[in-house]
């Protein structure tokens, strides 16, 4: 085979076989396929799109071009959960300890920040101690013990999605469903999961823009997992705006352990109601009404904020900082956003919020950069919200003053006030089975 041929076969609208992805995908991750000819691939791919046995195919290929891991020493039903990436998007640190309270196992590999949006690695390590890289034996030893560990992906796993990820990061093809799709599927496949439940944003603050797109996602990926033999369910969930008021690593962990003490914000806990209700629902624990019941249950008697302790305390973190979050260090400056005009929060362009954290150094604009544990904003007013002229919308926190201007101009941009109450949207849009 020839990658020329390859390319020029997508170029011209073609389907590739099977045969042929593999090929690309073992030779790229051996270094016998150059950068520049996986870029021409991706872009073709871009523009040309694949049907569903390519994207399956691809996928695969992806999923074994490293590591599998093997969970079998793990007892009980293992679930995952998995976002598309959001601003503000904490679920993962809400979700997951309410359903390993409830007899779940959860074995997550997480991943760091993408872009504007947040990563839950980067959160956890905001909590002092908190190890993402254990020995895989430890792990399991963990997750059979406390029900629940959460590691970063090991540099073993899905190798290819490394590479292509860095490349189509830097060649504008990073929106592309099959794309996506594969590089999700692709690293969610090689762990050893028996439910994967998904949660697909859409809205200015997601990859997938609009609700079709992102169905569409959602039903590729759902239909992909199928025929690898797992139990698959997505929600299609609004990222039109921020979940929660808090954007940035330690604010954000501390507005999860609110919201495992059933003092978290009305949105974030709905959707973590839900995402939890369905996973325990595809483990059949239950039918919807009674897991959603066990859910509400596990946040009030607090058994999921024990199980998130414990996780932290057998990761090597401090406990203590789950128990009293005041804990978590301020950052050392912070800067009042004020309104400009009166008025309605009309809409947010959510994907400038996420820039503007990581201007204030929430994120890595390279992968070198170190983040702020504490920078970040938190919100004052949001969607829907009425505020007067000079009235804050968020407070924005740094270790580098100098960094409030370009934030704070980022986010007046991406704020529209206007006269007229916006209609309220619902946060699940769709679900996907
Ligand atoms: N998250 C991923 O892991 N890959 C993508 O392509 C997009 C979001």
């Amino acid at each position: 085979m020839r990658m020329y041929d390859i390319i020029q076969k997508k170029r011209d609208g073609g389907a590739l076989s099977a045969a042929e992805i593999e090929w690309f995908i073992d030779g790229y991750v051996k270094g016998k396929i150059p950068d520049y000819q996986a870029a021409a691939l991706c872009m073709a791919i871009y523009f040309k799109g694949m049907n569903l046995e390519e994207t399956t195919a691809l996928t695969f290929a992806v999923r074994d071009s490293g590591e599998r891991l093997d969970f079998s020493e793990i007892h009980g039903l293992r679930v995952d959960k998995h976002s598309t990436g959001g601003v503000g998007d904490k679920t993962s640190l809400v979700v997951t300890p309410i359903v390993a309270s409830l007899g779940v196992k959860v074995a997550k590999m997480s991943g760091r920040g993408l872009g504007h949006t947040g990563g839950t690695i980067d959160k956890l390590e905001a909590i002092p101690g908190f190890c993402t890289d254990l020995p895989v034996d430890k792990f399991k030893e963990i997750v059979n013990e406390v029900g629940i560990a959460i590691v970063g992906q090991n540099a073993s796993l899905a190798p290819a999605d490394k590479l292509l990820y860095a490349l189509r990061d830097v060649t504008a093809t990073v929106d592309s469903l099959p794309l996506i799709v594969s590089s999700i599927m692709g690293k969610k496949l090689a762990a050893d999961d028996d439910c994967i439940v998904l949660d697909v944003k859409t809205g200015s603050g997601s990859f997938m823009k609009t609700p079709q797109k992102s169905k569409e996602l959602a039903e590729w990926m759902v239909e992909i997992g199928k025929r690898a033999g797992k139990r698959m369910r997505a929600l299609i969930t609004d990222m039109d705006r921020p979940l929660g008021y808090a954007i940035g690593n330690s604010l954000e962990v501390v507005e999860a352990v609110e919201t495992l003490k059933g003092q978290g914000p009305e949105d974030l806990t709905e959707l973590c109601v839900a995402l939890a209700s369905h996973i325990l629902e595809l483990a059949e624990k239950g039918n919807y009404a009674e897991c959603e019941r066990m859910v509400r249950k596990a946040i009030e008697d607090r058994t999921a904020l024990d199980t998130f302790a414990k996780m932290v305390e057998a990761q090597g973190g401090d406990k203590e900082w789950i128990l009293h979050p005041e804990l978590f260090p301020k950052a050392k400056f912070k800067h009042t956003v004020r309104a400009k005009t009166k008025g309605y929060v009309v809409s947010v362009d959510t994907e400038s919020y996420g820039v503007a954290s990581l201007l204030l150094g929430a994120g890595r604009n390279t992968k070198e950069d170190v983040i702020d544990m504490a920078a970040g904003i938190y919100l004052q007013a949001k969607t829907g919200d009425f505020v007067n002229e000079g009235d804050p919308i968020a407070i924005l926190y740094s270790e580098k003053e100098e960094r409030f201007a370009a934030a704070e101009a980022k986010l007046l941009e991406a704020t529209k006030i206007g006269e007229n109450k916006p209609k309220e949207e619902p946060l699940v849009l769709d679900i996907v089975e």
